[in-house]
């Protein structure tokens, strides 16, 4: 018998949001149909990396990620088969030995800055959702979410802002909005949450059927 996946691929700068669309639906009604698969698990381990990424402490790359692990896990979802993930910790940048399982379930929701600047990825995913804001909120937002939840200072957001964040997103991120077929707007939260009853109610419709 052949299964019924739908995958949602949310893609988008920095602090545009994406976490916290994909949270929402988390907490929707159709949660119990959702899986997520954050694309940020599959970075390389540090010694795994291109150097010349590694000294620049460059993360917004493509090559940074492990994406054909990636893709081959996103596919098996896909086909129905549950998948263990890697886990990644993001203070010493190496994979953690444990694995995380994912089941497959009907909507796939995979998140990441760089899903739609990857061929092997965007063409595994059904819709292609662009989360969108300007780089002035996206940057205070970015600021705000580090200092305090995160625990870093203001010069290394700053520092890492204009070193790869900015560079990366308007070579990458940017260009990659043109291949969304979905743009969500979260300059401010009354379009934003808009946009999210839209696609919540799309789903819950979808999975009626
Ligand atoms: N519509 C919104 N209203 C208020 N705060 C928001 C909104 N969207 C995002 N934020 C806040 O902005 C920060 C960045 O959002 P996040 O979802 O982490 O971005 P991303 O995952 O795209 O980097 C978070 O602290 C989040 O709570
Ligand atoms: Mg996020």
């Amino acid at each position: 018998m052949s299964v019924r996946r739908l995958v949602i691929g949310v893609a988008g700068g920095s602090g545009s949001g994406k976490s916290t669309l994909v949270e929402r639906l988390v907490n929707s009604p159709v949660r119990d149909s959702i899986s997520v698969l954050p694309h940020d698990h599959y970075y390389h381990s540090q010694h795994q990396m291109p150097e010349d990424l590694r000294a620049s402490g460059n993360w917004d790359h493509p090559e940074a990620i492990d994406n054909h692990l990636f893709a081959a896990h996103l596919q098996e979802l896909k086909n129905g088969v549950d998948i263990e993930r890697p886990a990644y910790c993001f203070k010493t940048h190496s994979r953690l030995p444990e694995r995380v399982k994912i089941l497959s379930r009907p909507i796939i929701l995979v998140e990441g800055i760089l899903l739609l600047a990857i061929p092997i990825i965007r063409e595994l995913i059904d819709w292609r959702v662009y989360v969108d804001a300007p780089s002035d909120e996206r940057i205070l937002r970015r600021i705000l979410r580090d200092t305090t939840e995160r625990g870093r200072s203001l010069q290394s957001v700053i520092d890492q802002y204009r070193g790869s964040a900015r560079p990366m997103h308007e070579a990458w991120i940017e260009p990659s909005r043109n291949s969304a077929h979905l743009i969500v707007p979260n300059e401010h939260e009354a379009s934003f949450a808009v946009s999210c009853r839209i696609i919540e109610n799309a789903l819950e419709n979808m999975l009626k059927r």
